[in-house]
């Protein structure tokens, strides 16, 4: 129950955190071509270890990522305010084309989980990469749209004043502006979302929902502006995609992985809500899309197709 994370900036070690909150694995292992950063990381980190679960932290290079089950790839540069997650590309690319066979030749047994962004290409380039070492594809999976999954059901829950954890509602497409937030498809307590207002006199106005929309659509962008970066909820995100990993706990989540055809569009990487268990993606839930929501779906692949091809050609 080894744990590799390569790149410890504010997400790999977030991710690192959360995972010794919550009892993730046995042993984590930091990569970073910052040694002195993995080592200072891994010491902090390890002080928090008597406070929660007992677990082994240390610094490394890739070698020391023999055996690891899962690797979360977390490095490269980060939004700066205004920028979005696409115009990190080209800098990101050039980093995991270093990192990845590295990754592999170690630790040619696990499964890559990829955070970086733009991280739907990010995990379609990291999955190209596996199958040029003769690895499958599928044992690379990206933390795609958790995070909006996660932002969109905190703010439903906030606006009805129920727990998020009972409101079930799905941020699918691209982890990015052209995400599509499933509104038809949102229920709480077994019950559709207008049905469940209908039912308990509450009103949710097509304004609010708007408001909501562009709040997680929008969340990076306003964080990064406030204080830098965004690394809470996607190193929580992260230690959930773990967990389901290692345990096989064939969780719901909106992960990203690649698609031979999405809305008309063809090999493509983009999220879906996905059981996923100890080998990656076990299955993709067919979704029942309003019109709308099928014609954003499109646009967002679309938009990911044209990313994905600019790094192949
Ligand atoms: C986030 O959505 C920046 O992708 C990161 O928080």
């Amino acid at each position: 129950m080894k744990v590799g994370i390569v790149g410890c900036g504010m997400v790999g070690s977030s991710a690192a955190f959360a995972m010794i909150m919550s009892g993730i694995g046995r042993e984590i292992v930091l990569v970073d071509r910052n040694t002195a950063r993995a080592e200072a990381e891994a010491d902090d980190l390890f002080h928090a270890v008597p406070f929660a679960h007992n677990l082994r932290v240390k610094a490394g290079g890739y070698s020391d990522l023999a055996n690891a089950s899962v690797v979360v790839l977390t490095a490269g540069v980060n939004q700066k305010p205004g920028e979005t997650r696409l115009e990190l590309l080209g800098r990101n690319k050039a980093v995991f084309e270093e990192i990845v066979p590295q990754v592999l030749k170690y630790a040619p047994g696990a499964m890559i989980v990829v955070a970086s962004n733009p991280v739907d290409v990010m995990t379609h380039l990291t999955a190209n990469i596996a199958m040029r070492y003769g690895m499958s594809s599928n044992r690379v999976i990206g933390s795609g749209t958790m995070l909006d999954t996660a932002r969109f059901r905190t703010l439903v829950g906030e606006a009805l004043q129920v727990d998020s954890h009972h409101v079930h509602a799905y941020v699918i497409g691209e982890h990015g502006d052209s995400e599509v937030l499933t509104w038809s498809l949102a229920t709480v307590a077994g019950l559709h979302l207008d049905e469940y207002c209908h039912s308990l006199g509450i009103c949710l106005h097509e304004h609010q929902k708007q408001i909501i929309d562009d709040r997680v659509r929008g969340a990076a962008y306003r964080i990064i502006q406030g204080k830098g970066s965004t690394y809470y909820g996607i190193g929580s995100a992260l230690a959930r995609l773990v967990k389901t990993i290692l345990n096989d706990h064939r969780a719901v989540l909106t992960v990203c992985a690649r698609e031979k055809l999405v809305e008309g569009v063809e090999d493509v990487t983009l999220s879906m809500p996905r059981i996923v268990g100890g080998s990656g993606v076990q299955s993709t839930i067919p979704l029942h899309l309003a019109p709308e929501e099928h014609q954003g779906l499109r646009k967002s692949a679309l938009v990911l197709k044209e990313a994905i091809s600019s790094i192949e050609t």
